[in-house]
């Protein structure tokens, strides 16, 4: 059996990195094909490091741009690769266009497609993640859900026969990196916060860093907080907040370069709180049990906010109030699996 995983953007290096380790565990043929969509060291590099995925076997080196020259340029460069490796089964993995593009590209060749995290739907049609997930879902041969929700959206579309639930593959490495955490001293001195004193924030999307009131509401929100907050900043919000003039530093607001991920995890599992609009971390506060305040208006991850653990929020002085909210009462569930998600989708694909 060989399994050629396609991968480009950070939260597919740490959906890999479980994947890659049971591979590695069945003595399955697992060739990686990394687009190049990040490129950036802190991005890229330091996950296949310090989460011991082996080196891409095909880097496409494609980079930046607009969504369709992206895509396109991924789709026309995975040809060869296809042909060349023949496996028995693509994987993808969310919702980016390294996604789109390499589900595209195997269904173009006949050759079966497997899209992990399928099944999520914000139902927001603006967002380019979720172009991405409905046509990878319906374009796949397999659909491996995290969760039971996400099974439900499938079967709304007709396609429950090709899901099967696996549980989160994010909690199998996410458990791991804690349990293997030495001490989280070295990121909190580096971050200069105190344990329990701090809530941590990240902002990517584009629909929040695009717009420069809305970015400027964020921004104006999160200096204006009751405790330290620490922003873990995305070269594209950089990039857009210095083209609309905006400091990402002042008040309560330090800014900083992104973490790798076992100090992402020490900062997180140290914080009050946690301010985000990625999808991965509300999913990594709630394992961890950090209340995390969402700038968004839907998430795919419903189970955080019924559990009481996620807030969705507006920009403005809804934010700041909602950072200095009371911990919810403590819940032993576990809607994202049991830390075994990996070798569901192994068992699923017959490797
Ligand atoms: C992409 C995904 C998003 C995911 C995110 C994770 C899509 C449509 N979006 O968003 O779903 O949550 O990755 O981080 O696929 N840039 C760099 N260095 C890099 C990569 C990007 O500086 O290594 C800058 C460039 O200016 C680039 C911009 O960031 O134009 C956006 O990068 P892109 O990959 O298009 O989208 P993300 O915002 O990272």
């Amino acid at each position: 059996m060989r399994i050629l995983s396609v991968v480009g953007a950070r939260p597919q290096f740490v959906k890999l990195a479980p994947v890659a380790a049971e591979c590695a565990r069945r003595g399955v043929e697992h060739v990686i094909v990394h687009t190049g969509q990040h490129y950036d060291p802190m991005l890229s590099d330091v996950f296949f490091r310090d989460l011991g995925i082996p080196d891409p076997d095909v880097h496409l080196g494609v980079g930046s741009g607009g969504h369709g020259a992206q895509t396109g340029s991924i789709l026309g460069a995975m040809d060869p690769v296809l042909e060349d490796r023949r496996p028995d089964w693509v994987l993808v993995y969310g919702d980016t266009n390294s996604t789109l593009a390499g589900a595209l590209s195997a269904v173009k060749l006949h050759l079966p497609v497997a899209h992990l995290e399928a099944g999520l739907r914000s139902f927001n049609r603006r967002m380019p993640e979720e172009h991405n997930r409905v046509l990878t879902d319906h374009a796949g041969d397999l659909l491996l859900a995290p969760t039971e929700v996400a099974v439900d959206h499938l079967r709304a579309e007709g396609l429950g026969e090709r899901a099967v639930l696996v549980g989160d593959v994010m909690i199998d490495v996410l458990y791991r990196v804690r349990d293997e955490l030495a001490d989280t001293d070295a990121v909190l001195e580096q971050l200069g916060m105190q344990p329990g004193g701090f809530s941590v924030a990240t902002i990517h999307r584009a629909e929040n860093t695009d717009d420069p009131a809305r970015l400027g509401a964020i921004v104006a929100a999160l200096q204006e907080v009751d405790h330290p907050v620490v922003l873990l900043a995305h070269p594209r919000l950089r990039a857009r907040a210095e083209e609309h003039g905006l400091d990402l530093d002042g008040g309560s607001l330090t800014t900083r370069a992104p973490l790798p991920y076992p100090a992402l995890v020490g900062a997180v599992s140290q914080a009050r709180g946690v301010i985000t609009d990625s999808g991965g971390l509300q999913k990594e506060a709630f394992a961890l049990r950090t209340p995390c305040t969402t700038v968004r208006t839907e998430t795919e991850w419903v189970e955080t906010v019924e559990l009481g653990w996620n807030v969705l929020v507006e920009p403005g002085p809804a934010l700041r109030d909602a950072l200095a909210r009371p911990a919810p009462a403590p819940t032993a569930a576990a809607p994202y699996g049991d830390g075994h998600a990996a070798a569901a989708v192994l068992d699923a694909l017959g490797a």
